[in-house]
């Protein structure tokens, strides 16, 4: 198959990358030019473990190209992949979709013979009907439909989650498109991966209702965790006694400084408004976006109260900026919100982040930057995990707690136990849904 893939971020290069592998025929495009010129010196714009190898061996093989050229992309392409952006507009929460709708005009404008315009971007019901209409309007003579195809990979782990899907969701009118779609997804279907193939507007809302459902999964283990502080018990604890539960599941349980990303606060901000629109209120997912910002409000209060009532004049080392190990997107990352209370708080803060940097440097101004927890540990008063990337998974807790000024710590994805900071002399240790020190400790 020949396929488009419009938007080289996130999802559109994972997307034209994998699609590729499979064996397709891919050109990738942008408008740019930044990343297209990055992207054809072989360079990987963004952090995704393994990209960079499956990118390479797919140039070589002569299957991937990426352009600025919409029209030569989309000449005899079979499909024409939108992996634009979809964030929040400003202002109502509603999901911005003008990046959709001018990519799907200059798809129509460029466009001569029949091709399925699929939508991957995360769009509100109805849009790949407004798409339809947008290309109608703009070249009545094309032959074309539309597809809905919404993308679940989860950044750090893309390319295994496109490879080895829990599903493919199609969306599509007719079987005309639903064959060309079969097409490009065989090699999954021969693999037994499920494609669930459905009408435009369930395929669209099965993106929402997943995310919504996700975001509140994790909420409710977080709101579990605060009312463990209070009472007791152990929120890692719990949530593997309630995830082992094969109705509850294990995944997404794990407490933490509340969600963050590219997608969960977009999306739920989206559905929720969708609700609102259609008067019938989200009210669970409205109340998963009023939580989620009380969770975090609550870090900066815990990280207050270890730092004696006020940040004025602390040193702060935080380890880990993006919103989750394994990428360096700092969308929506709850260090957004912590950091700057920290700093506006008046305390010299060190951070740490193996890919966070390069976006991160614009995003956390008055933030001293350095590669090593150690040394951002040296003299510091309390140092904070953040997220959890691998290298600050085995710290030396010992040699951490000898080079601060105040051994403390607020260990916000409860990677260590609390009875080992302890014993490794930190004289202070919170971390989430879980008792400080363990009483017999
Ligand atoms: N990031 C994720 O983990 C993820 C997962 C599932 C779904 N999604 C959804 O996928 C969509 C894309 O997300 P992303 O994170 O890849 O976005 P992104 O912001 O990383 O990338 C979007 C890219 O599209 C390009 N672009 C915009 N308009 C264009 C046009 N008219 N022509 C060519 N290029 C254009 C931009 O320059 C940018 O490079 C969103 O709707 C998002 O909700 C994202």
């Amino acid at each position: 198959m020949k396929i488009a893939m419009i938007g080289t971020g996130y999802v559109g290069l994972v997307s034209g990358v994998c699609f590729s592998d499979f064996g397709h025929e891919i050109v990738c495009v942008d408008k740019d030019p930044a990343k297209i010129e990055k992207l054809e010196r072989g360079e990987v714009p963004i952090y995704e473990p393994g990209l960079d190898a499956l990118m390479a061996k797919n140039v070589e093989a002569g299957r991937l190209k990426f352009t600025m050229d919409l029209a030569a992309a989309v000449d005899g392409a079979d499909a024409v992949f939108i992996a634009v952006g979809t964030p929040t507009r400003r202002g109502d929460g509603h999901a911005d979709l003008s990046y959709v709708m001018a990519a799907a005009e200059e798809i129509a404008k460029v466009a001569k013979d029949y091709v399925v315009v699929v939508t991957k971007s995360t769009v509100p019901v109805g849009t790949n009907r407004a798409v339809k209409q947008v290309i109608r309007k703009a070249n009545s003579a094309l032959d074309f439909d539309v597809a809905s195809n919404p993308e679940f990979l989860r950044e750090g782990a893309a390319i295994e989650d496109f490879m080895k899907p829990d599903r493919v969701v199609v969306g599509v009118q007719n079987d005309r498109a639903a064959e060309v779609m079969a097409a490009i997804y065989r090699p999954l279907y021969l693999r037994d991966f499920p494609i669930v193939t459905t009408d435009l507007e369930s395929a669209e809302m099965i993106k929402y209702a997943a995310n919504a459902f996700l975001a509140t999964k994790i909420t409710f283990i977080n709101e579990i965790a605060a009312l463990c502080e209070r009472v007791g018990g152990d929120v890692k604890e719990v949530a593997r006694g309630i995830g082992l539960d094969g109705r509850i599941g294990n995944k997404f349980l794990h407490a933490g400084p509340g969600y963050g990303g590219s997608c969960f606060p977009k999306d739920t901000k989206a559905l929720a408004r969708i609700g609102q629109e259609h008067a019938v209120p989200m009210q669970i997912t409205e109340t998963v976006i009023k939580v989620n910002e009380e969770i975090k409000r609550r870090m900066i209060d815990k990280l207050q109260d270890l730092c004696d009532g006020s940040f004025n004049g602390k040193t702060i080392a935080v380890l880990g900026v993006t919103f989750k190990p394994n990428t360096d997107d700092m969308r929506d990352a709850p260090s957004l919100t912590i950091i700057p209370a920290l700093v506006g708080g008046g305390a010299k803060v060190r951070v740490v982040d193996p890919q966070g940097r390069h976006e991160g440097e614009a995003l956390l101004p008055g933030v001293h930057w350095l590669d090593d927890a150690y040394k951002a540990a040296q003299k510091a008063d309390l140092l904070v995990v953040l997220t959890e990337w691998n290298e600050f998974r085995a710290l030396d807790l010992k040699k951490l707690a000898k080079k601060m000024a105040t051994p403390r710590m607020a260990d916000l994805r409860n990677v260590y136990a609390p009875k080992d900071a302890r014993r490794a002399g930190f004289t202070a240790y919170e971390s989430i849904g879980r008792a400080a020190f363990l009483k017999d400790d």
